[in-house]
C-alpha cells in the first residue's frame, strides 16, 4: 500500500457527532445521538440487533442523510474529498465478476491508485495472493470478506468503516483481518467497527459506542466499558442478558 495515496493520516479526526436523528415510517430509528470520536485506536460500536448500529454507521459514511444533526470530520462538513478518504466494508461484500486481483485493481483505480504492485501487496497482506487470478465469485465468505476489507485498504483510509466484517467466518480468516486492522491503525487509519463479537471488541477496542433504541446508552474507554458498563442495556447485554 502506497504512502502516496493518502500523504497525511489523521486528517478528519475528530468525527464529531451532533445531534443526529433519523425516522423512516414514522419510526425513530437514530434518536438525537451526540458524540465525538476522537484519538487513535479502534472504536467499537455494539449494541442488540435493530439497535441503530449500522444506520448509524451508514449516516457517518454519508450513505445515508440523516432528517437532522451533523456529522463533521476535523470540524469540516463531509465533501466529495473527505468521503474520497474514507471506505467501507459491508457484513455482505458486493464482489465484481472478474478474477480476484481485477476486483482490487478496478477500485484501486476508480479510487486514483492505479500502482499495479500496491494492489499485489495488498493481496498478499490479506492472504489472498496466491488466489489473484481465480474468479472472485467462486472465493469462499471468509476470502471474499477479505477481498472487501483488502479493497477498502488500498486507498490508506483515514477512516474506515466496518460493519460486522467478521460475523460467520473461521477463526483463520476473523485472525487475518483483525491482525490487518490493528496494523493499519497503527498506522493511522481511524476504525469504527460494528461488531456482535465480544471478544473481537475485547482484543480490539480502544472505545465502545454503545447503542439501543437507536440512542447512544453510552461512548466509554473499552476498559471500563467491559469492566464496569454505565447503561443498564449495556449490562445486561455483556451479561447475555435479553436486551429489549
Ligand atoms: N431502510 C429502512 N427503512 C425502514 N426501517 C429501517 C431501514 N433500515 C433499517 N431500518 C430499521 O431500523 C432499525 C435499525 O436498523 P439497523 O440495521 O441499523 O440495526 P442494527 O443495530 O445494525 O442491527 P443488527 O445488529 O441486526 O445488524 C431496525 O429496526 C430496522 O428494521
Ligand atoms: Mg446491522
Amino acid at each position: 500500500m502506497s504512502d502516496k495515496a493518502t500523504p497525511a493520516l489523521n486528517c478528519l479526526l475528530p468525527i464529531t457527532v451532533d445531534n443526529l436523528s433519523l425516522a423512516l415510517n414514522d419510526r425513530v430509528l437514530i434518536d438525537r445521538i451526540t458524540c465525538q470520536i476522537k484519538g487513535n485506536g479502534i472504536t467499537v460500536i455494539m449494541g442488540p440487533n435493530g439497535a441503530g448500529k449500522s444506520l448509524f454507521l451508514r449516516c457517518l459514511h454519508g450513505l445515508v442523510e440523516p432528517d437532522s444533526g451533523q456529522v463533521h470530520f476535523a470540524g469540516k462538513p463531509p465533501s466529495p474529498a473527505i468521503r474520497q478518504r474514507q471506505s467501507m466494508v459491508f457484513q455482505a461484500p458486493t464482489i465484481l465478476r472478474r478474477t480476484v486481483l481485477a476486483n482490487l485493481l478496478f477500485v484501486a483505480r476508480q479510487r486514483g491508485v492505479s500502482n499495479s504492485q500496491t494492489s499485489i501487496d495488498c493481496l498478499a497482506q490479506l492472504r489472498l495472493d496466491h488466489l489473484a487470478q481465480h474468479p472472485a465469485r467462486l472465493l469462499s465468505g471468509g476470502e471474499k470478506q477479505r477481498l472487501a476489507l483488502a479493497r477498502a485498504l488500498i486507498i490508506k483510509p483515514a477512516v474506515l468503516f466496518l460493519d460486522e466484517p467478521t460475523s460467520n467466518l473461521d477463526p483463520t480468516s476473523v485472525e487475518t483481518i483483525e491482525r490487518n486492522l490493528q496494523l493499519v491503525s497503527q498506522q493511522g487509519t481511524k476504525i469504527i467497527l460494528v461488531t456482535h463479537d465480544l471478544g473481537q471488541a475485547k482484543r480490539l477496542a480502544g472505545d465502545v459506542l454503545f447503542l439501543h433504541h437507536g440512542k447512544l446508552s453510552e461512548h466509554s474507554p473499552a476498559t471500563s466499558f467491559f469492566k464496569n458498563p454505565e447503561s443498564k442495556a449495556a449490562k445486561d447485554y455483556l451479561a447475555g442478558k435479553l436486551v429489549l
